[in-house]
């Protein structure tokens, strides 16, 4: 049979992987798929950059559209990114009839309604599984794997920027502007890296993962969102002091109420497989009713690795070519008119631990103060830590753990606490999970 003919929208980190990758392995890919999969076109912006990989036997052009509207290609693989000139694309390849395979995870998380009920009417696939946690097969394992249970929750290390990050600044103690350039040198980072750093590419994965696991919309606007940029060297000894380690969070979790959907830094117990995942690597950890909980680790950024998911998701396509649409495992795990419409749950609402951090005056009363404060929003004390206060410094630090607790009510006692003239300054809250079975 004939190879599939596909048409590659970028270049870059991912579509150089892609071209390698695909190059490579080309024989066992087609003994999988059934057919070989050959890249004829392929569109980058400037045309003279030198490449890393051979790109011999495909026709280069700086004109995206041309690909997506040659009548050889049969699918067409957006790596370009960004949710403008990609969401386009992407729409007129589904309107050309072709197939379509995607890394671009924010395209996904703003427009992937639109875009699957664009692709069901023309009976084409839209596939992405390299769009969340990089080479890791998350979306196939929940999608497919894992269809039998009822899944409580999911939690992720879901940026291998911002996990590079914070591993190089604590294990080496490296600057973070140096670290970041770093990723951006290695291919890890997005276009604009403070998505990475703010949270929002973690923000746009969780989206993604919250609605194939709960069969919900996507709803990306609705995610809490923090970044790792104020996490400082001191958070991160006191909370190993205390048995934690601090890691970048993407959780979305199943309540009688709501759907928690959030981004956020966490002290997680360092006995945790999670609070030891380092550098660029990605870890998901799944809480299905019938599987308990199972964990999903590997690269979450780089070429090959993203790659990897990439050629996945063609073979994918290749294989349900011949399929009937209606047949295929839909987009969203879920059948379309069975999505439910269970609410987002405002962060306000959601219930965790938290690490507080202050600087408070060394004097008799003021610890005092500090609880009595918390215990009238009804927050209950773990730990405490006071550390002495520097030579010639009047506050001394102190920390606090507390038991879980409604985010309003913490937000109400922190006003309180900072009010209080014993108090220098703002108080530094963390949130902590335990990501135990229940
Ligand atoms: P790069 O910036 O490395 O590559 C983008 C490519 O798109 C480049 O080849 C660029 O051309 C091309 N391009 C940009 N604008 C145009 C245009 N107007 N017309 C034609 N070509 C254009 O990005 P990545 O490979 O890192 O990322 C691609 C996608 O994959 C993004 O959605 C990203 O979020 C996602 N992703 C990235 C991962 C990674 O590790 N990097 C991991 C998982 C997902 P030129 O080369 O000439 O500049
Ligand atoms: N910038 C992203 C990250 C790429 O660092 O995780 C992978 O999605």
């Amino acid at each position: 049979m004939d190879p599939v003919k596909a048409g590659l929208l970028g270049l870059g980190t991912v579509g150089g992987g892609t071209v390698s990758v695909l190059r490579r392995n080309a024989q066992e890919i087609a003994r999988r798929a059934g057919r070989g999969i050959v890249i004829t076109h392929a569109a980058a912006r400037n045309l003279d950059k030198p490449r890393s990989f051979d790109t011999a036997g495909i026709e280069l052009t700086s004109d995206p559209q041309s690909v997506v509207d040659h009548p050889d290609t049969q699918v067409i693989i957006e790596l370009i990114g960004g949710d403008t000139l990609a969401h386009e694309l992407v729409m007129r390849a589904i309107a050309n009839g072709k197939h379509v395979v995607t890394a671009n995870k924010a395209l996904i998380a703003k427009h992937g309604n639109e875009i699957f009920a664009a692709a069901r009417g023309r009976g084409v696939m839209v596939a992405f599984e390299a769009a969340v946690a990089g080479g890791i097969p998350i979306i196939k394992a929940i999608r497919e794997g894992l269809a039998g249970n009822h899944i409580q929750w999911v939690a992720g290390i879901i940026n291998g920027t911002g996990n590079f990050i914070l591993t190089e600044m604590r294990d080496k103690g490296r600057d973070f502007a140096d670290v970041l350039a770093e990723a951006q040198q290695l291919g890890y980072a997005e276009a604009d890296p403070t998505f990475d750093v703010e949270g929002i590419d973690a923000a746009h994965k969780l989206t993604i993962l919250a609605a194939i696991a709960f069969g919900i919309p996507l709803q990306f606007e609705s995610t809490y969102t923090e970044g790792i940029t104020r996490i400082t060297r001191e958070d991160v000894e006191y909370a190993e002091e205390l048995g934690y380690r601090i890691k970048h969070l993407g959780l979305t979790r199943r309540t009688e109420q709501g759907i928690e959907l959030r981004v956020h830094p966490t002290l997680i117990p360092e006995r945790r497989l999670i609070a030891n995942v380092d550098g660029v690597m990605n870890a998901v950890l799944v809480m299905g009713d019938a599987v308990g909980p199972t964990l999903y680790y590997g690269a979450g950024a780089g070429a090959e690795p993203t790659a990897s998911a990439v050629v996945a998701d063609l073979v994918d396509v290749v294989r349900a070519l011949t399929s009937d649409p209606e047949n295929r495992v839909p987009h969203l795990a879920f059948q379309p008119d069975a999505l439910s419409d269970v609410p987002i749950l405002p962060m306000e609402e959601v219930q965790t631990a938290y690490y507080l951090r202050m600087q408070a005056r060394d004097e008799p009363g003021v610890l005092a103060d500090v609880a009595s404060i918390l215990g009238e929003h009804g927050i209950s004390i773990e730990a405490v830590i006071q550390q002495e206060p520097q030579p010639g410094s009047a506050h001394a630090s102190v920390i606090m753990l507390t038991y879980r607790v409604p985010e309003r009510n913490m937000n109400h006692a922190i006003a309180a606490i900072e009010a209080l003239s014993s108090i220098e300054g703002t108080v530094t809250r963390i949130r902590m999970e335990t990501l135990d079975a229940s």
